[in-house]
């Protein structure tokens, strides 16, 4: 980092070259610790991780294992439907647009954007947004391959950074929220979610978003029960980081990966099953946890929708839908808004 700048948005500047710079909050927010919502969530009748504490290193490493696994379409899909829009997308983009991304992006699909982009405009300006340091890896790589790309990255929550970038300048955004992130969020939670991205959008802003199709039970399951076992490395893993960060003693022996579909609630349900009764000490979050044969910890949700529900969703948010691409075979979907 060469220079660091206070500005008046409480967030903090680091200058790294003329194309690459990063904003972080002052840490003014209360969150709470990793400690204290496992504390929390451990605690209780029924057992619970937030599926956020996945993405360490080696949960981020094992989720890009995933992404290209023959079992795991979603990704496949959302590439071929980035792809399908090229020629059309540029409809919709009358003007200078931003790319501003939820999440610091798996590289190919931000880069199928980015092509677009650089067809369209004499500069491309890329507003990744993520809690984690780790879009500063991959945006210098970005950098090489387009020359006329700028970054700004805004290493806070998305609600945090969406507030950020729109007080930023009077610029118009096109908003990514790709890879059917949405689908963790319980439909109470994404609501508020939407209802927030869509008050602070301006006028003439866009919202791309991608949502996973509800679609054959035994799709569905094999996405996340894949034959390689990774998917259950993924899940276990959450446990290695709590032993490693908490100063914990699961065993991992003592836990098997599970993945249902609920075809009622549309959504597919992640656990970790005890395979005995055993206790656990989690030193740094002060708990001594208790555990019988085959309980169940939820460790994720991941929500299917049918195309009316997205209809209504975005509609019940305050978005008009421009247009809604689906892949060949109709198991994904990406929707492009507005504000209504
Ligand atoms: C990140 N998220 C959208 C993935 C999903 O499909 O819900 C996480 C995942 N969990 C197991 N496999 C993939």
């Amino acid at each position: 980092m060469i220079e660091t700048v206070q500005n008046d948005l409480n967030y903090k500047k680091y200058v790294v070259n003329s194309r690459l710079q990063y904003f972080k909050p002052h840490s003014t927010k209360i969150e709470k610790t990793f400690a204290e919502e496992i504390s929390s969530s451990l605690n209780s009748d029924s057992k619970y991780i937030n599926p956020k504490f996945f993405y360490d290193k080696k949960g981020s490493e094992l989720f890009e294992k995933i992404c290209l696994l023959d079992e795991y379409y979603p990704t496949r899909a959302e590439i071929s439907i980035l792809k399908k829009m090229q020629s059309e997308l540029p409809l919709f983009l009358d003007d200078y647009f931003r790319l501003v991304e939820l999440g610091s992006g798996s590289a190919v699909k931000t880069r199928l954007i980015l092509d677009l982009f650089d067809k369209l405009y004499d500069k491309i300006e890329y507003f990744p947004i993520d809690i984690s340091e780790i879009l500063t890896e991959s945006s210098e790589l970005l950098l090489k391959d387009y020359e006329k790309l700028s970054i700004t990255g805004i290493i806070d929550t998305y609600e945090g950074g969406i507030e950020f970038v729109e007080n930023f300048d009077e610029k118009r955004n096109l908003i990514l929220f790709l890879g059917s992130s949405y689908g963790n969020f319980s439909p109470s939670a994404g609501k508020e979610f939407l209802e927030k991205i869509n008050s602070t959008m301006k006028n003439n802003d866009l919202f791309l978003i991608g949502l996973d199709l509800v679609k054959d039970k035994d799709v569905l399951e094999n996405a996340y029960n894949d034959s390689k076992g990774i998917t259950a490395r993924f899940n276990l893993n959450v446990l290695s980081r709590i032993n490693d960060e908490l100063d914990a003693d699961f065993n991992l022996n003592n836990f098997v990966h599970s993945a249902v579909y609920n075809q009622k609630e549309q959504r597919i349900e992640m656990y970790l099953k005890s395979l005995v009764t055993q206790s656990v000490i989690i030193s740094k979050s002060n708990l001594l946890l208790h555990l019988h044969r085959d309980e169940l910890i939820l460790t994720e949700y991941s929500y299917k929708y049918k195309l009316d529900q997205i209809k209504g969703l975005m509609k019940s948010a305050g978005f008009e839908i421009k247009r809604i691409w689906l892949d060949d075979k109709n198991l994904f979907s990406l929707t492009l808004a507005s504000k209504k």
